[in-house]
Formats: C-alpha cells, structure tokens, sequence
C-alpha cells in the first residue's frame, strides 16, 4: 500500500471536475444555451453572471487545478526537505473541506443561476425575493471551501518550518 494512497482521492477529485467544467464549458456555447445566458445577464452580471463565468471559473479552477496542486504540494514537499508532512490529519481535512466547499459553492452557483434566471424572464418582481437568500448560502460554502485553503497552507507551512528548525 503506497503511502501516497491517501493523495489518490485529491486526483479523482480533480480529474472529475474537470469533466464536469468541461461539460458545462461546452453547454455555455450551445446556441440555445447561450441566447439563454445572454438574456439572464451573463457574463457582466445577473443571475446569468453565476452561471458563466462564476460556476465554470471555480469548478475547473479550484476543484481541477486546486486539489491537483494540493496533491502535488502534498506528495513533492516531503520529497524536497525529506522530512514527512506534519499532520496526515490536516491533508485529509483539507481534502475534505475543500472538496465540500468546492461542490456546495458549484450547486449554490448553478441552483440560485437557474431559479433566478427563470423568475428573471418570467416574473422579475419575484427575483429579489429569492436573491435574499444567496449572500448567506454562498458565504456558508465559501466559508468552507476557505477553510480548506487555510488548512492546507497551515500544514505546508508547519512542515516547511518545522524542517528549516
Ligand atoms: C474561498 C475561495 C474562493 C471564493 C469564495 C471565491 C469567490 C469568487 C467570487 C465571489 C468571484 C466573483 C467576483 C465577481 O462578481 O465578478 C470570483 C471570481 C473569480 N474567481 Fe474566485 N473564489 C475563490 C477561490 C478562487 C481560486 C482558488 C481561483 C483560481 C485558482 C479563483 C478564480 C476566479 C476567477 C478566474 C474569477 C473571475 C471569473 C470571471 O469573472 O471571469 N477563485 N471568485
């Protein structure tokens, strides 16, 4: 069993959300798709705005790049001071909260993008009503998906200090 097992979820992880940007990335261009986004304000703005370009950027940017760059940071740092990561703890919190953070941040995005989007054609009064409820929900998972950045620089910062010493 490679030590390095615990680094396999990170990459699944990874290579998942890209597939998923990808196929979202690809529905944005669709021309019934798009004249849809175009008219609920993407990209400048409106409901249209979380969808494009706010859902794509962080599903590809933090849940691809993010978590590859985690497992790398995780799997090449012990290598370059030859001393172990500090806590084995922390790596699987970081997967964990950033995984979740990334995902509930994707839904969020993408579920307040089409209820607003709707509402914003068919019946605009309606859409403040609902918007009421995205600064709370998107703070929550931002929160989240923060908490796993931080976990992750605190473990990579305790272990670059702790071999300095
Ligand atoms: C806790 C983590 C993060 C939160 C809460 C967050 C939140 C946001 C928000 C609210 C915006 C939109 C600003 C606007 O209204 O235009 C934004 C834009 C963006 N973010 Fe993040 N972000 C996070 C991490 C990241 C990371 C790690 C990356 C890249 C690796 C990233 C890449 C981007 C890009 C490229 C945009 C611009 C999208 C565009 O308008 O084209 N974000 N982010």
């Amino acid at each position: 069993m490679s030590e390095h097992r615990r680094l396999a979820k990170f990459l699944v992880v990874s290579a998942a959300s890209f597939f998923i940007g990808t196929v979202h990335g690809l529905l944005q261009v669709v021309p019934p798709v798009r004249h849809w986004l175009d008219s609920i304000g993407s990209p400048y703005g409106g409901p249209g705005h979380m969808i494009d370009p706010l859902a794509h950027a962080h599903i590809n940017l933090v849940g691809g790049v993010t978590l590859l760059v985690m497992a790398m940071t995780y799997y090449l740092l012990p290598k370059a001071l030859g001393r172990p990561i500090y806590s084995v703890r922390l790596v699987e919190h970081s997967f964990w909260w950033t995984t979740i953070g990334v995902a509930s941040f994707y839904i969020a995005l993408l579920v307040f993008g089409f209820v607003e989007g709707h509402f914003w054609l068919a019946d605009p009064a309606k859409v403040p009503e609902i918007h009421r409820y995205y600064g709370p929900v998107i703070s929550i998972a931002s929160t989240i998906l923060a908490i796993g950045f931080w976990i992750f620089f605190a473990n990579i910062l305790i272990t670059f200090l702790r071999a300095r010493r």
